[in-house]
């Protein structure tokens, strides 16, 4: 298949990109080559998805035959892939569990779930959402919404609970202890992006997937303290983590604790139910442990966990709650 990915440099796409060539697939990217270079074989067209109108004439003079949109965010952006996409075979959008919000009826959540989405962020992707349903629907656009969970992989590098923050694991290198909202043992599924790549090619190859959503998930889940735990394994050397409460997080900093706030700190589990029924070449195979090694050797190897001694703000908080005595000692 002739495929166009927008994006095909970041996180999750540059394993899609393996993959489909992998599959024998002819390969362009659509990105501003700002990102990062890509393997030989592969096409790129220089160009921004903002400028709507050169976008959608490119898109449309190519005639591929099918598009995987990595960064598309809201509705707008999803009327220009309709325009753009008009004589593709099969698209698939890259949308987010986030749709769901963090209120749920049943467990796992499966993808006939309502959408309550909180954040702007999952909002937007529902607004998108809405756009290629309607489109399947109206004209039969061969639209199929893949919803990723954590999906984490060397580009993103190992994400912590309570914050978009990478020192934690220096602080684990140093023996020192680190943060966790409440108890530290809220529920969640982590993907490994060469994994995640199986369910996006597989998706976009599959008749049957035309008109469906899908959650990107593993089957299995992990509690946050164990993810921590896991690191610490790694690393060789454990550290206590110390629970403060979620409110007592956004109360003191909203915006450092916004991932933990809008996410992390809940209880999520999304049924792989039917992505492992109608995708079954998605079997993810690189266990926790193995996926977090490879990140963690990654990072250490491009110098980007950053040095926990010039950063205040964990031992500051520490200190305050264990004054306050407002705080759980997970040993
Ligand atoms: N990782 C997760 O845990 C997770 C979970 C759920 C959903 N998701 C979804 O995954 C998607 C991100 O995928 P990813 O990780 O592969 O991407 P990414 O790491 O965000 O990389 C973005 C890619 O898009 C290109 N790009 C960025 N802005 C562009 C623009 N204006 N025009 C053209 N190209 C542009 C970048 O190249 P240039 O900079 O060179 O343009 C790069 O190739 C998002 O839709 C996100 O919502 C991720």
């Amino acid at each position: 298949m002739r495929v166009v990915i927008i994006g095909g440099t970041g996180n999750i796409s540059t394993s899609i990109v393996r993959v489909l060539l992998e599959k024998g697939h002819d390969v362009t990217c659509f990105n501003r080559g700002k990102s990062g270079t890509l393997p030989e074989g592969v096409r790129q067209i220089i160009g921004d998805r903002y400028d709507r109108e050169s976008f959608e004439k490119t898109m449309q003079a190519e005639k591929f035959d099918g598009a995987i949109d990595m960064i598309c965010f809201n509705a707008e952006d999803a009327e220009s892939d309709v325009r753009a996409f008009q004589s593709v075979g099969h698209f698939v959008f890259c949308s987010t569990t986030c749709t769901y919000g963090v209120d749920y009826d049943w467990l796992p959540t499966t993808e006939d779930h309502p959408q309550r989405a909180f954040t702007s962020y999952g909002k937007n992707k529902v607004t998108a959402e809405r756009v290629f349903l309607r489109e399947y629907y109206a004209s039969g656009f061969p639209a199929v919404i893949i919803r990723p969970s954590t999906t984490y992989g060397n580009k993103l590098g190992l994400l912590r609970q309570i914050a978009w923050d990478y020192s934690w694991l220096d602080r684990i290198r140093k023996g020192k202890p680190i943060l966790v909202s409440g108890d530290g043992k809220a529920i969640h599924q982590f993907l490994h992006v060469d994994d995640a790549a199986y369910g996006f090619v597989g998706a976009l190859e599959r008749d049957n997937c035309i008109g469906q959503a899908y959650n990107l998930v593993r089957d299995d889940f992990y509690q946050f303290d164990t993810y921590h735990r896991t690191a610490m394994e790694i690393i060789g050397r454990e550290v206590p983590m110390i629970g403060i409460p979620l409110d007592t997080l956004t109360a003191i900093d909203v915006k450092r604790f916004q991932i933990c706030f809008d996410e992390f700190a809940f209880n999520d589990y999304y049924s792989s139910a039917k992505i492992y029924r109608d995708i079954p070449e998605f079997r993810p195979k690189i266990s926790l442990k193995e996926g977090m090694t490879m990140v963690l050797d990654s990072m250490e190897r491009d110098g980007r966990i950053p040095n926990s001694d010039d950063i205040r703000w964990e031992d500051d908080l520490i200190e305050l709650s264990m004054k306050l005595r407002d705080y759980k000692f997970i040993g």
